[in-house]
């Protein structure tokens, strides 16, 4: 009935900026945030062509930047490695030597305060591109790949990572680490599922970032479809099941609906959106030509993340969103 009543006026709540602070319902602060990092076993720290702003660095220049997002507020990194050697079974992800396992024990040496978060594929690490140990048609054997992602989460912990996040959606991947690392006595090391990762184009920067695009074929056999949003309840519910101590939603603003829907089904576990280099990519793109305002677009970009119900915001932009707040006072 509301409406219809002439003397309702919802204006006037708007009319200071006081009031506007007051009934604010959304807020976005560097403690939701995690930024991204490529560390790259190459001699030399180079640019992403396709993510302006984003670099992969070597181990030296890791540390320089591990102590800016702590002077920041940057709270947590989320670590990916660029490894030089890759074969078919990705051994270069659970090498106690391993490019992330060094990059892990160097945050921890130069910023002691930073929550490491890493990431857990074989992507990266095999020669073919695949998340997995392929099978006789070529495709990710999921319970193989399963041992090999449980070693890959054992070693990231060994290092030291605080929180390990499986991305290859590999059926029962949540049960096996968890397993894996209770075992091995990691059992305050937390888990992060990338729980409901759709088969999506806009990755399409970061397997330039990290070298990780399949050679043959696509991730459709294992990532989500996009156009399905009930069976990420599914998949949501199995990790739940299987331990997970967080929730991610993978991209971010093409699926809001997922992250509200979760959010509601899934009212006691953290929820994370991962914003990912396709959407930085157009946020960029469309600042450089002069046709957004860049700062004012991507802080309406994460409020929007947040507001569908996610608490922690995965996004290339954690270092700048960190500074405009600050430089705002919030
Ligand atoms: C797989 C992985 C990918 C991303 C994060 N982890 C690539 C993929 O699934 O193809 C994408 C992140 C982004 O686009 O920002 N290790």
């Amino acid at each position: 009935m509301e409406g219809s009543f002439p003397h309702v006026r919802p204006r006037r709540l708007r009319r200071t900026d006081v009031l506007r602070r007051m009934v604010r319902e959304t807020t976005l602060s560097a403690d939701h945030l995690v930024a991204p990092l490529f560390v790259t076993e190459e001699p030399a720290s180079s640019d992403v062509a396709s993510m302006p702003g984003v670099r992969r660095v070597t181990l030296d220049d890791l540390r320089t930047e591990a102590r800016a997002l702590a002077e920041l507020g940057v709270p947590a990194v989320l670590l990916f490695g660029v490894p030089e050697h890759k074969d078919a079974s990705g051994s270069g992800a659970d090498a106690a030597e391993g490019i992330v396992q060094r990059a892990v024990r160097a945050i921890k040496h130069e910023a002691p305060g930073l929550l490491v978060i890493t990431d857990v594929c074989l992507c990266e690490y095999t020669d073919h591109g695949h998340c997995g140990v392929l099978d006789a048609r070529g495709l990710p054997d999921n319970d193989v790949t399963l041992e090999r992602i449980a070693r890959v989460a054992v070693s990231h912990a060994a290092a030291g990572a605080d929180v390990v996040a499986p991305s290859g959606m590999m059926d029962g991947g949540v049960r096996a680490i968890r397993a894996a690392l209770d075992a091995a006595g990691h059992l305050d090391v937390a888990l992060m599922a990338y729980a409901v990762k759709y088969a999506s184009a806009f990755y399409g920067p970061f397997r330039d970032a990290a070298a990780g695009a399949p050679a043959f074929g696509d991730r459709r056999t294992h990532q989500m479809d996009p156009a399905n949003a009930r069976e990420a309840l599914r998949e949501a519910a199995l990790d739940v099941a299987e331990g997970a101590d967080v929730l991610m939603v993978k991209p971010a603003v093409p699926y809001l609906d997922v992250v509200a829907r979760l959010r509601r089904r899934h009212a006691g576990v953290p929820i994370a959106a991962y914003h990912v280099s396709g959407e930085y990519a157009m946020l960029k793109a469309a600042a450089a030509a002069g046709w957004l305002d860049e700062r004012a677009a991507v802080l309406e970009t994460l409020l929007s993340i947040r507001r569908a119900g996610a608490d922690i915001v995965i996004t290339y932009y954690a270092k700048d969103v960190a500074r405009w707040l600050r430089q705002d006072g919030r």
